[in-house]
């Protein structure tokens, strides 16, 4: 479903991503993980569109389609979503607004979104301004709520975990879930997707597909999740840049 290709960008003048290769196929989630500052959500911005991550190079496409020059409107239009790492607080703009905005489009979803709220216990901050005074759990919460209304065909999620007590890593864990839980017409296709996290808690939760590891601007290696992550536990990023080198 998505391809780049040679992938090439800078951000405010400086180099974080240096020839990115990555394909990910309909109905698999990938798992993105890397040190911090290795451009990790430098890749998950520039595939959002977001026009300060300058692509020098390279290409991005969806479903055969180049998507490299399109704007972050019409990528979302194409049904790319994403849960930032840090989402911003929006003053004088209630999440039940927006909600509210995008159900309008997807009536079908209404009536699941609305046990979500309950389920997620998020009444209470439907008529709040987004995520201003919301703790770090409650801001998560709220972004994939948003997310999962708009059902993305695909679907990025940068760090869900940051920030979170456990309650609500259980509860992120499940809501991850339900967003890439297979559709009513292929009962046995997942949703397809990007996941940045390295809580061994959310991993133990949500099935990932495949591992990618980025070093500074690369993607140096791809593989099982588990044998990666278990790779990374013992012995840190240390030995990835090891297995560059070599
Ligand atoms: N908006 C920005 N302005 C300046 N530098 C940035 C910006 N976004 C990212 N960077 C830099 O790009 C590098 C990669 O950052 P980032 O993609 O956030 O890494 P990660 O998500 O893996 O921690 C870092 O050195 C970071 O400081
Ligand atoms: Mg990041």
């Amino acid at each position: 479903m998505i391809s780049i290709n040679d992938l090439q960008v800078e951000v405010e003048g400086k180099n974080v991503l240096n020839g990115v290769n990555l394909e990910i196929p309909e109905g698999e989630v990938h798992l993105l993980l890397g040190p911090n500052g290795s451009g990790k959500t430098s890749l998950i911005m520039t595939i959002m569109g977001y026009p300060q991550y300058r692509i020098t190079g390279g290409s991005i496409s969806m479903n055969g389609q180049d998507i490299t020059e399109l704007d972050i409107t019409e990528r979302a239009r194409l049904g790319i979503g994403l849960a930032e790492q840090r989402p911003p607080s929006v003053s004088g703009v209630k999440l039940r607004m927006l909600l509210d905005y995008i159900l309008k489009e997807h009536e079908d979803k209404q009536e699941r979104v609305l046990e979500l709220i309950k389920e997620a216990n998020m009444e209470s901050f439907l008529d709040r301004d987004i995520n201003e005074g919301l703790s770090g759990g409650e801001i998560k919460r709220s972004e994939i709520l948003l997310l999962l209304s708009r059902q993305p065909l695909f679907a990025m999620l940068d760090e869900p975990d940051s920030g979170v007590d456990l309650d609500s890593l259980e509860l992120l864990s499940s809501m991850i879930n339900i967003l890439f839980s297979p559709k009513k017409e292929y009962p046995a296709k997942r949703g397809t997707g990007l996941l940045i996290t390295h809580s061994t808690y959310m991993l133990d939760r949500i099935d990932v597909d495949k591992a990618h590891v980025m070093i500074a601007g690369e993607l140096v290696c791809s593989g099982h999740p588990q044998i990666i992550m278990n790779k990374i536990v013992d012995s840190g990023f240390e030995s990835c840049i090891e297995c560059r080198e070599k």
